[in-house]
């Protein structure tokens, strides 16, 4: 009996490439990695926009009047400041917040870190949340907050009501708009 011969045909047998099983694991695994390759795209090209979204913006209010001034409410989470008027405003998880540039510590003015997704002070570096919450350094408190009201798409942030964490904690609790 040729034993080579009978080897040789039980490895042809379980060889599979033309058959119906092959086909099917061959354009899975095709369908699958064509899958893959569009997420990793998306994501890669999705990453820039998702960061350009959150770099600070300058805005300008519109004045209402002397100590109250308007702003558009934000369509995304972000950071705007308005420099002449030394205001924060920041939209952030279904919240919207007026801060005081004013860093609490000695007043230097503060910067939206977008990369960290923090407040940090150029000084003396104390961080703060997106919410203006006090993470560490050498300040004592939170980011002061403006008293904030709506007016349908505009946010007005009244300049005459600004809280400090540490002397009016309700009110300073309670300054801010839910979207
Ligand atoms: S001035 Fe900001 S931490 Fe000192």
């Amino acid at each position: 009996m040729d034993r080579t011969r009978d080897l040789r045909g039980a490895a042809d047998a379980d060889r599979c490439d033309g058959c119906a099983v092959a086909e099917v694991g061959r354009r899975r695994f095709l369908r699958d990695a064509a899958v893959m390759a569009a997420a990793a795209l998306a994501a890669v090209s999705a990453a820039p926009v998702a960061a350009a979204a959150l770099e600070p913006r300058f805005v300008k209010g519109l004045r209402l009047t002397d100590q109250t001034k308007s702003y558009p409410i934000p369509a995304a989470d972000g950071v705007s400041i308005d420099d002449d008027q030394s205001v924060i405003i920041a939209r952030w998880h279904g919240e919207l917040f007026a801060f005081s540039l004013a860093c609490p510590h000695q007043n230097t003015a503060l910067r939206w870190e977008s990369d960290d997704q923090e407040f940090r002070c150029p000084k003396h570096h104390s961080t703060y949340t997106p919410e203006g919450v006090f993470i560490e350094g050498r300040a004592t408190r939170s980011m002061d907050r403006f008293a904030v009201s709506r007016d349908a798409g505009n946010v007005v942030v009244d300049l005459d009501r600004l809280y400090r964490e540490d002397d009016d904690p309700d009110l300073w609790k309670a300054a801010f708009l839910k979207l």
